[in-house]
């Protein structure tokens, strides 16, 4: 049951999150039970994600990070893979405009260095459109996994740094795709099953998690609603008592 329906407890509804992370799972299965190709559930997948873009501007939410293609995904038929890719080539170049025009700064996050001419292009210019924008940060992971992210950060500070036994937080920090923007009070997981399948794993160290058997593109304002409010009960404690909390 969610904290945000129980009766007689109320939301505190001016705890927003700055930072949102969702792992957008589901659009196979959903796409599976109305015998459409999985395609056809990322195609859904996409309609999703535009509404949410607009919950979080409703909300004032500063970061959306989004997590969608991972590293372990390249196993998946080739014919996915190829259709998720080209998928997201369009969106780049299709909504881009739309994007920049609602002072969205968006940030591709991941290993792009795999990607083809085009893809890289179309990227590099929707990064450069947008990187004065001052509205919501919107972070795609495309072939992202959390664990290259650390091991690319540690080969930057030691490629830096002459001493190399000594590498702190701080500078391990400022090497990660995420570096400057506040760390995910949220994470959101759809599709029913919780766990991190290799998302970002060093800034969720504190990150109030959130699950849901939703399958993304089922994901609707009422579902958004309730992991906001079940997010603005959540005591963060950060490792203090309840009582220094006050
Ligand atoms: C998430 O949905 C989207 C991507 C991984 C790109 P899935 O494609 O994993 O959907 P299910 O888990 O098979 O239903
Ligand atoms: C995680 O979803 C990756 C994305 C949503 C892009 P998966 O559906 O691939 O995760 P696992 O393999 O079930 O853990
Ligand atoms: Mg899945």
């Amino acid at each position: 049951m969610s904290y945000a329906n129980h009766p007689g407890i109320k939301a505190n509804e001016n705890n927003i999150p700055k930072h949102v992370a969702i792992i957008m799972d589901g659009n196979g299965r959903w796409a599976k039970a109305r015998g459409f190709s999985r395609t056809k559930g990322h195609q859904k997948g996409v309609e999703i994600v535009k509404e949410v873009i607009k919950y979080c501007q409703e909300n004032g939410i500063q970061v959306l990070t989004l997590f969608a293609f991972g590293v372990e995904n390249w196993k998946r038929p080739s014919k996915e893979v190829r259709n998720l890719f080209r998928l997201f080539f369009l969106v780049l170049r299709k909504d881009l405009v739309n994007l920049n025009e609602n002072n969205i700064q968006l940030r591709i996050i991941g290993d792009k260095t795999a990607f083809n001419r085009a893809l890289k292009t179309a990227i590099q210019d929707a990064e450069i459109l947008t990187q004065q924008n001052t509205g919501l940060v919107l972070n795609i992971a495309v072939n992202y996994s959390g664990r290259w992210d650390l091991i690319n950060a540690i080969q930057k500070v030691l490629k830096r740094t002459s001493e190399k036994s000594e590498i702190s937080e701080a500078q391990l920090n400022q090497e990660l795709s995420l570096f400057g923007l506040p760390e995910p009070d949220l994470f959101i997981r759809t599709g029913g099953v919780q766990r991190i399948s290799n998302f970002i794993l060093w800034e969720l160290a504190y990150t109030e998690l959130y699950f849901t058997k939703t399958l993304w593109p089922d994901f609707t304002k009422a579902e958004w609603d309730n992991a906001l409010a079940d997010f603005a009960l959540r005591e963060r404690r950060f490792g203090l008592t309840g009582e220094q909390l006050g």
